[in-house]
């Protein structure tokens, strides 16, 4: 969700209002994905690197976050979303990762689409959390991913990066092996149901052979 402060400073307005709006972008995003006939959705919330940037706007983000998961708890079963935390959030305070829990628990009652979002995260820590995990198991593949945070969730079939900058700032890097990859300069905060349609249309357009040829 990329852009988030860029919006806020064009405007005059601290980063911190671009957060509030990014997080508002995020449900409608959410809920478009889920009349889209989407599966999983996953969006990079906050990264192991964000934690360098200013108190003033991790608290802010971190504000964002409890707010976000209070108004999940209530409205997750009516909206029909599930929503799954992913990332090392040993760093939260004991009262998010209780709320983190309840919403894991509700979720496990919901049918609908699963929306992760990926918290205190990423690529690598989360390769080196599963090299642990995995312990002196035999490294294949298939135990590696089982290891991971995004364990039984699929590998993502398309990555839509906004804010303009064309790399994947350690973002799902094992998962992201044959993810299609689209960037566009649309910040966050101005990404439209009508730019994540565009982008499935051109996705629907491109041809996967995952190393193989076209027969
Ligand atoms: C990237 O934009 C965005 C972030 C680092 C934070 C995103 C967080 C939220 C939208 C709030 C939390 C949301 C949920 C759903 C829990 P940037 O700040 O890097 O923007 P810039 O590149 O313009 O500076």
């Amino acid at each position: 969700m990329d852009g988030n402060g860029r919006w806020a400073e064009k405007r005059g307005l601290p980063r911190a209002v671009g957060h509030t709006r990014g997080a508002e972008v995020f449900r409608k995003i959410a809920t478009a994905c889920k009349d889209l006939g989407v599966e999983y959705l996953t969006v990079y919330a906050f990264s192991t690197e964000n934690n360098r940037r200013p108190e003033d706007e991790v608290s802010a983000i971190l504000g964002l976050l409890r707010k976000y998961l209070l108004e999940s708890i209530e409205k997750m079963e009516r909206d029909g979303i599930r929503l799954k935390f992913l990332g090392n959030l040993d760093i939260l305070p004991p009262d998010y990762r209780k709320l983190v829990r309840e919403t894991d628990e509700i979720s496990k009652r919901v049918c609908g689409m699963q929306a992760n979002v990926c918290f205190n995260y990423g690529g690598r820590d989360e390769l080196v959390r599963a090299v642990k995990r995995l312990g002196g198991a035999e490294p294949t593949e298939q135990a590696l991913s089982d290891c991971l945070d995004t364990a039984g969730i699929p590998d993502p079939d398309l990555i839509i990066r906004p804010g303009g900058e064309k790399r994947l700032s350690n973002f799902l890097l094992w998962q992201a092996a044959y993810a299609e990859l689209i960037f566009t300069d649309t910040l966050w905060p101005d990404f439209t149901k009508e730019e994540l349609v565009a982008a499935f249309e051109v996705f629907s357009a491109r041809k996967r052979r995952y190393g193989g040829v076209d027969r």
